[in-house]
């Protein structure tokens, strides 16, 4: 299942989120690395996208889980984000990269971002503080709602 939302005006506790994202990333294909990803992103509206990293032999080609969360959410409709949930299977929790990081930035730096370890141990950030002066819009001469 690639979309859930939480019942009528109820939101998703944080361990909740996490479940959804470890359940993406028992889907991860990544037979290169080895190294299984999965993401839940929920959106302003409820909505939770999820997705795991997509190797291919031709390494530079695969993509991370966020950037796969992030176009499920987009083909469905959201571009507002609250939280994402990276849950990986390491004992140090993996922070996003940098390109997911500018991936997500395009849709707002107030987005939380949780990332979970193998032993459940989780760190927390905003989006602002992973890519403080972030490339915008405004770098090339448009207005930051025009990209929403
Ligand atoms: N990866 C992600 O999917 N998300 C991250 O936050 C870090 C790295 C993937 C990319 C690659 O498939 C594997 O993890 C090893 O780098």
């Amino acid at each position: 299942m690639t979309e859930t939302r939480a019942q009528d005006g109820v939101t998703l506790s944080w361990e909740d989120l996490a479940a959804e994202a470890r359940s993406a990333r028992e889907r991860a294909y990544a037979p290169y690395s080895r190294f299984a990803v999965g993401a839940a992103l929920e959106a302003a509206d409820g909505r939770v996208f999820v997705g795991c990293n997509v190797e291919s032999a031709s390494y530079p080609v695969g993509t991370c889980a966020e950037r796969v969360a992030l176009g499920h959410a987009v083909v469905s409709g959201a571009r507002s984000f609250a939280r994402i949930v990276v849950a990986s299977g390491g004992a140090v929790p993996a922070s996003p990269c940098g390109m997911c990081r500018q991936a997500l930035a395009e849709f707002g730096l107030e987005l939380e971002v949780m990332s979970v370890g193998g032993n459940g141990v989780a760190t927390t950030w905003r989006l602002r503080d992973l890519l403080p002066a972030h490339f915008g819009p405004q770098q090339l001469g448009l207005a930051p709602e025009a990209a929403s």
